[in-house]
């Protein structure tokens, strides 16, 4: 049995902040966020609630393919920001897009929650016990942020992506690796409700770590990495992801971005990233993508996916 993608969706929620409005009120310039991490603008989202978000990418990601809201067995979200501690991020768009019969809950992982999310839906629907999975991934990191502290309120923005993960009769590749390293839990953590972190130590972590498993699921798969078209990479910086595509030896134009305009949206990186390629057609059938996420945990994973 094979497994696919087979609808994609994003939210983007309206208000932005650029570099320029946060020099109004930190001691940043354009100059610096832009050279160091090639963002330029944020989306905010203001009133908007993660579910609110979540809903919005989850009901395009349905529509796009075209399935039955009710044909859906299994939502997760993947969010650090959920609404509440319970209910779950999940049971709210459940209740709000009308799939009766999935099964909902929300995990954990930051910014490769998109990663481990399809995990969860790549192993049920293997195994044969689901056939339509939607997953999404959803942030309103800016509750998360001291609009003080420069070192980090600078980096992150709000938004929702989704994805219907499918059950295929064609045999596709599609191996999911995922890694975490405990140890390192205080390199990248929310206190309460702001964001600290080691910035060079997650520079660091994420250019070693993220090559490997890349490989590791080339060789798992027998996949030659020409053979991959597009490398689609969590957003969080440019220097991190030309980065890793110089150690992969990999051409960077075959590394998408879309954080000038995002920045680090967490879980919901991955996701809009994938649905912009799809509708601007730059994903096309039968391309081989690797997607690969890394974040606070440490966490690490990626995915070989044929479109
Ligand atoms: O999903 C994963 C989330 N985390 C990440 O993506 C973070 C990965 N790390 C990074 O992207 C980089 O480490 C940063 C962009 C966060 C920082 O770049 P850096 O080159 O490692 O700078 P730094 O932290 O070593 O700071 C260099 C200087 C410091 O000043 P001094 O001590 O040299 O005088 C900082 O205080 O830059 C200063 N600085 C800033 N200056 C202007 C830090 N943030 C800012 C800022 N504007 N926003």
């Amino acid at each position: 049995m094979g497994v696919r993608i087979i609808g994609t969706g994003a939210f983007i929620p309206p208000k932005t902040v650029t570099n320029d409005d946060l020099a109004k009120t930190v001691d940043t310039s354009d100059e610096w966020i832009s050279s160091r991490t090639g963002i330029h603008n944020r989306h905010i989202a203001d009133n908007m609630t993660t579910s609110y978000m979540a809903s919005k990418a989850g009901k395009m990601a349905v529509a796009d393919c075209g399935i039955d809201v009710l044909d859906i067995d299994m939502i997760i979200v993947a969010t650090s920001s959920p609404d509440y501690p319970f209910p779950s991020t999940a049971a709210l768009v459940q209740r709000e897009i009308g799939a009766l019969r999935a099964a909902c809950f929300d995990i954990s992982v930051a910014c490769t929650g998109f990663i481990y999310a399809y995990s969860i839906a790549d192993a049920y629907i293997r195994a044969g016990i689901y056939k339509n999975v939607l997953i999404i991934g959803a942030e309103v990191m800016s509750q998360h942020l001291d609009w003080s502290d420069r070192s980090v309120c600078v980096l992150f923005g709000d938004g929702a992506g989704a994805a219907v993960i499918s059950s295929d009769k064609s045999d596709t590749v599609g191996t999911v690796t995922i890694h975490s390293d405990g140890s390192q839990a205080d390199v990248l953590r929310c206190n309460k409700d702001n964001i600290v972190m080691d910035g060079r130590e997650v520079f660091t972590f994420a250019v070693r770590t993220v090559p490997q498993v890349i490989m590791e699921v080339l060789q798992n798969t027998g996949t030659d990495i020409n053979d991959v078209t597009m490398f689609i990479l969590h957003q969080a910086n440019r220097r991190i992801i030309e980065a890793i595509a110089k150690k992969l030896k990999v051409d960077i134009t075959r590394f998408p971005m879309n954080l000038s305009e995002y920045g680090n949206t967490s879980a919901a990186s991955i996701p809009i990233l994938l649905d912009e390629l799809k509708k601007n057609g730059r994903i096309k059938a039968g391309d081989k993508t690797i997607i690969s996420g890394f974040g606070a945990g440490l966490s690490w994973g990626a995915i070989l996916v044929e479109w």
